[in-house]
């Protein structure tokens, strides 16, 4: 299989958000930090907008689809209000996630399978709108095969677990997600479905997820806001981007 031109990287800057809704005050601006962003290479920047907008607001999706260069990939949950925000926004790319109030991140990937017919009707204004769809789920046939039925442009697989198994030394599962993830990536790439992948993702995890010919991007926010406290918000992006290529040019 082609590697079909290069490994995009998508920057999520909710956290930036986080640290701004700690004190209610306006800084850090996120939308700052997506210029910056844009500015150290990154292809695309990614904003969750929650039901109870613990970080992204409503005013910073309008002030991104206003100044942002590179496309957005709007995170959401599949609610009638997020539907018609997007429907307003227009933006890129909509994923669609699964949103529970009492988590701390989006812990698993979105059941698409049962819930196939809901889901197909609500992605088509999305899609009419003309925003690409993106799903993002486990790493499961199962999964794919509903995304792709209900007709999903692009899948994006949750490295969650694969990254939880690397930070807690289990590398025998962890390997054995991978290998899962490797499968998975080149069966939805044979369904015609663009594959994405995402969350938890570290200098320490990246490479074996980049390395896959079938991913076209990959979306980091968490650990490249943190890492930016101590190098920078440009060195840390430039030192994903950077460890994304090598692992690319290797494969
Ligand atoms: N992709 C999706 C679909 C997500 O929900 C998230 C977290 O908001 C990310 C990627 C980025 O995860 P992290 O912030 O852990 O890098």
């Amino acid at each position: 299989m082609s590697v079909q031109g290069k490994l995009r990287l998508g920057v999520n800057i909710d956290h930036v958000a986080t640290v701004r809704n700690a004190r209610g005050s306006a800084y850090p601006d996120p939308v700052r930090a997506a210029q910056l962003a844009e500015d150290a290479g990154a292809d695309g920047i990614t904003a969750h907008l929650r039901e109870d907008r613990r970080h992204i607001s409503d005013n910073d999706i309008e002030r991104l689809v206003a100044t942002l260069r590179v496309p957005l990939n709007f995170e959401m949950a599949a609610t009638e209000e997020m539907q018609a925000i997007a429907i307003r926004h227009k933006p890129h790319a909509v994923c669609i996630v699964p949103e529970k109030r009492e988590e701390k991140t989006t812990e698993g990937g979105l059941e698409v399978a049962r819930e196939e017919n809901k889901l197909a009707h609500f992605i088509t204004p999305l899609r009419e709108a003309g925003s690409r769809v993106s799903i993002f789920i486990a790493a499961d046939q199962r999964q794919i095969d509903a995304a792709h039925r209900i007709g999903a442009q692009v899948i994006e697989l949750h490295t969650g677990a694969y990254c939880d198994l690397h930070a807690e030394g289990r590398f025998d599962e962890r390997d054995a997600e991978l290998d899962r993830m490797r499968e998975m990536s080149t069966y939805a790439h044979s369904l015609g479905l663009e594959v994405h992948a995402g969350h938890g993702i570290t200098y320490d995890t990246v490479q074996p997820i980049a390395a896959f010919p079938e991913i076209m991007e990959l979306n980091i926010g968490h650990f490249i806001v943190g890492e930016a406290i101590f190098r920078g918000l440009n060195p840390a992006i430039a030192e994903m981007r950077r460890l994304m290529d090598a692992a690319r040019s290797d494969a």
